[in-house]
This record gives structure tokens, C-alpha cells and sequence, in this order.
């Protein structure tokens, strides 16, 4: 009993010491990136402006059911009408970076098949020469979940290996007119989480669900999230590869990729659940990570999936292996893993794809961690520590990026403006997560930057805009930008505690 008690006494201590501990920006590597990020879809509008083409988030907006609220993108933040006031109030954060993504409907209305729309092209490259003017990197998402519908009507997008051709055109299109001045390209945002949202649980477009799951009537094939991720990959691959040849030594700048992560423990003090968590990851995170590192899929996956996991020429698994300079990593979760080979769990876990394991936030009714305005996210500070340790001890401390990470509240009814830019739990919220990853980069991790998701509350996909993770609160009637305390408490963090640029 005795023991006991002091184990809890010490694990309730090491808690309370890790929550108290103050961060500084002295604490970072010297130019280290700090900055905010935003989306091209979540926060643009001006929706068929000036060229552009509708996308597949456009249409799958309009149609009734997919989205909270009915909400859609169409005005968004109207950034692409207020995108200089916006660098303004990036700039007043004291951010030395700042992560957005480029609209593919903007930029080529119409794929390949068409010309590039200098329009679209004008307005990325203002923002670029904005943000340069005021010393704030442009750390650029080629793809952050929208592109020509078009595309999608073809030839079916990701489902198909035509979308390769596409996205390095997209790419190479990027690079031409914006490499001279970017140096940080991502790729793909979280194309793991994609191929599940759009192709497993139908909550994306074009909304496919796995039979016999998720929350659409046509059950499509089992694989598909497979194949669309084999397809991103090598679109990525492609695409990192006519950078390395024809732009990187002339432009000299990094390309990466964006995972969606997330950390697991186990829900039952067993080994059957320490190995499901182990098994989540592998199906999740190496899913992705594995074929860009070592060249092919997981060998944890390949024993479940045998044949249905496509595979790799030698050819593709070299450009595999060459196209990633860094590691992106989104964090905002963790949950528990709970087997389900030997133990039954409900038909959410027992499908192959997800290494037959079952994800819950909550273990007897207790929340792993506190609570946040998203289902599945709970606040976990170490879980961000153990994430990263997990990617620097499977890749062999490649470079990595904190891409996002960011909190949203529980939504409340008939919430006001006053109540919502009074945000202490955000800001304590990204304490504890810098401390967590202060500890990280001390025990050896090469991280470099550290995105907050987001410079401004804006369209959170299926949720709409009731979900708020920005540091500026935006009024959704006359979408005015106001600073919340967090944006306060940012620049402060970035001026005053230490100085390291
Ligand atoms: C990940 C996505 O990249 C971003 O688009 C989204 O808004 C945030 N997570 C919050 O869910």
C-alpha cells in the first residue's frame, strides 16, 4: 500500500512539475521556426474569384448533410480579399514563419489540362513578397486537401495513379513560379489522415466508405485507403524528385511531408494492448513514414495485409527513399489502444486497415486527458514528447517540424466574443506543449519550428466555424479579426522570454 502511495505522490508530482514548468524561447535552438499556420480552403474564400475552379470541398459542401451547420467555404476568412491585413497581424505576433497552403483551383483551374491562371499565381506570390518584406519565412503546404473537381470527375482523383502526373505538374508549378523565394515545401498535409477521412469513413470527399463501416450507404472496396495513400506517396516522391534535379540547387530549399499524428497508450495494463499501441502506430504513422525512409510499407502491415498492400518497384522505392529532407508532424491527441485479435471490441476495431485495434479517449469514463471542443483530442503534453521520440528513434533523428499543434474549446451555447478571446486554456495549453517539447529537443530530438494551428479561428471541415482553434478570434458576421489572450501571450512568449532568431 505504502509503495503505492508514493507512486502516486510521485507520478502526481511529475505531473504537476511538468505543467509548471516555464517555457522561454531560449529554450530552442537558435533559428528555430516559430510561427502559425492556416489552410487555403479553411480560411480563403472568393471561391470562383478571379479563375479559380471549383474544387472538391466546394462541391462537397453544398451538398446537404456533410457539414455542421450547413457551413461552407465560400467566404471563409475572406482572406484572399484581406490577406494584407492578415501578414499584418502575423507580424504582430513576432513569428518568424508563418505555414499556409496554395489553392490547386486557383493556381490551375484545370489541371494539366489547362493553362496556369496568373491570377492565382499573382496572389501567392504577394503574400510570399509580404511575408519576405517583414522577415516571416514562407513555409508552404503544396496540398492541403483541395483540388479541381475536375479531377475528381476524370478520372476519380487519388484513386487513380493519373492524380501523380497531376500533382507533380501542380508541384512543379509551385517551385517554378514561388522557389526563388520559398524554402520550406511541404508536399502533402497528412495524407494519412486523408486517406482514411475520404476513403474509410467517408467524413472527407468524396465521402467512401470501407464497407461495411463508416457513415455512408455505398460500402467501397476495403483497400481503397490503401491504394490512395500508394498514390499520394508517390506523387510526393515524384514531385520531391524533379525538385532535387531541376529547382533545389539553384532555389536551395528543404522539402518535406506532413504526417497526422498521434500517440497511443494502452488501454489495459497487458501486453495484448501494449502491443495494439504499438500496432496503431505502425498502421498509422510508419504507414505513411516507412515507404519515404526504408522504401516499403511496414513489415507490422505486410503481415496483416499480404497482397492487398500495393507495392513498390525498386525503381519508385529509390525515389522513395531520396525525397524527404524533413518530417512534418501534426499533433493533437492522444488515445487509448485496445486489442482486437484476442478481445472483442466493437466493429470499430476490427478492421485490418487500422491494425485491428480500437481507439478510445477514455478508459472506465475517465478522459485520458482533458477534454477539447474536438471528439478525439485531449490534452496530453507528453504524448507530443513520446510522438516525437518515436519518429526520431524509427527514422534516425531525421529533421522534423511540429507543422500544428493547437487547441480548440468545448463549444458552449450562445458563446460571445467576450468569452471566447478570454482563451487562459489555450495558452496553457501551448505551455505545456513547448515544455513537452523543450524536453524532447534537450533528450536529442532535431526538431525545428513549431506551428500553432491557427493564426485565426476559420473553417474546420466537417465541423465548420463553431469549431475555433485560432489565436485571433474572427467574427462570423463581419469577420473581423480580434487578438485573443493567446495571441498575446504568443508575442510576449516570442519577444520577451530569451532571445534566439
Ligand atoms: C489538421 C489539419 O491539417 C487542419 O486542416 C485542421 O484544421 C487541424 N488539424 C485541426 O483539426
Amino acid at each position: 500500500f505504502l509503495l503505492l502511495l508514493l507512486s502516486l505522490v510521485h507520478s502526481f508530482a511529475e505531473q504537476r512539475s511538468s505543467e509548471e514548468e516555464e517555457v522561454e524561447r531560449s529554450q530552442f535552438p537558435s533559428g528555430f521556426l516559430f510561427g502559425a499556420a492556416t489552410s487555403s480552403y479553411q480560411i480563403e474564400g472568393a471561391v470562383l474569384e478571379d479563375g479559380k475552379s471549383p474544387n472538391n470541398w466546394d462541391v462537397f459542401c453544398h451538398i446537404p448533410g456533410g457539414i455542421k451547420n450547413g457551413d461552407t467555404g465560400d467566404i471563409a476568412d475572406d482572406h484572399y480579399h484581406q490577406f494584407l491585413e492578415d501578414i499584418e497581424i502575423i507580424h504582430s505576433l513576432g513569428v518568424n514563419a508563418y505555414r499556409f497552403s496554395i489553392s490547386w483551383s486557383r493556381v490551375l483551374p484545370r489541371g494539366r489540362l489547362g493553362e496556369v491562371n496568373p491570377k492565382g499565381v499573382m496572389f501567392y506570390s504577394k503574400i510570399i513578397d509580404n511575408l519576405l518584406l517583414k522577415g516571416i519565412e514562407p513555409y508552404v503546404t503544396i496540398y492541403h486537401h483541395d483540388h479541381p473537381q475536375e479531377l475528381e470527375e476524370r478520372f476519380g482523383a487519388w484513386l487513380s495513379p493519373l492524380m501523380q502526373e497531376e500533382f507533380v505538374h501542380f508541384a512543379e508549378t509551385c517551385f517554378e513560379n514561388f522557389g526563388d523565394r520559398v524554402k520550406y515545401w511541404t508536399t502533402i498535409n497528412e495524407p494519412n489522415l486523408l486517406a482514411e477521412m475520404a476513403y474509410l469513413w467517408g467524413r472527407y470527399p468524396p465521402a467512401h466508405c470501407s464497407a461495411p463501416f463508416g457513415n455512408c450507404s455505398s460500402g467501397n472496396s476495403d483497400t481503397e485507403p490503401l491504394f490512395v495513400l500508394h498514390n499520394m506517396l508517390l506523387s510526393h516522391a515524384k514531385a520531391a524528385n524533379i525538385y532535387r534535379h531541376k529547382y533545389q540547387l539553384k532555389q536551395g530549399g528543404f522539402i518535406g511531408i506532413i504526417a497526422n499524428t498521434l500517440m497511443c497508450e494502452p488501454l489495459r495494463d497487458i501486453e495484448l494492448d501494449r502491443e495494439a499501441a504499438k500496432r496503431a502506430l505502425a498502421f498509422y504513422i510508419a504507414w505513411m513514414l516507412d515507404p519515404l525512409v526504408f522504401g516499403d510499407y511496414p513489415p507490422e502491415m505486410r503481415q496483416y495485409h499480404g497482397n492487398e498492400l500495393p507495392r513498390f518497384t525498386s525503381e519508385e522505392t529509390k525515389l522513395l527513399t531520396q525525397s524527404l529532407d524533413f518530417i512534418g508532424i501534426n499533433h493533437y491527441t492522444t488515445l487509448y489502444a485496445k486489442d482486437c485479435i484476442h478481445s472483442t471490441c466493437s466493429s470499430d476495431g476490427d478492421r485490418a486497415i487500422q491494425g485491428f485495434v480500437y481507439l478510445t479517449g477514455e478508459r472506465h469514463g475517465v478522459p485520458i486527458g482533458e477534454r477539447t471542443g474536438m471528439r478525439r483530442f485531449f490534452i496530453v503534453p507528453r504524448g507530443m514528447e513520446k510522438i516525437i521520440e518515436y519518429v526520431k528513434e524509427r527514422y534516425n533523428n531525421m529533421p522534423m517540424f511540429v507543422t500544428e499543434n493547437g487547441y480548440s474549446p468545448p463549444e458552449k451555447e450562445d458563446e460571445q466574443e467576450e468569452d471566447l478571446v478570454q482563451d487562459a486554456k489555450r495558452i496553457e495549453f501551448h505551455k505545456a506543449y513547448l515544455a513537452a517539447l523543450a524536453r524532447a529537443i534537450r533528450n536529442g530530438a532535431d526538431v525545428r519550428g513549431y506551428f500553432i494551428w491557427s493564426l485565426m479561428d476559420n473553417f474546420e471541415w466537417v465541423y465548420g466555424y463553431n469549431t475555433r482553434f485560432g489565436l485571433y478570434y474572427v467574427d462570423r458576421q463581419t469577420l473581423r479579426r480580434t487578438p485573443k489572450l493567446s495571441a498575446r501571450w504568443y508575442a510576449n512568449f516570442l519577444t520577451n522570454s530569451g532571445h534566439n532568431h
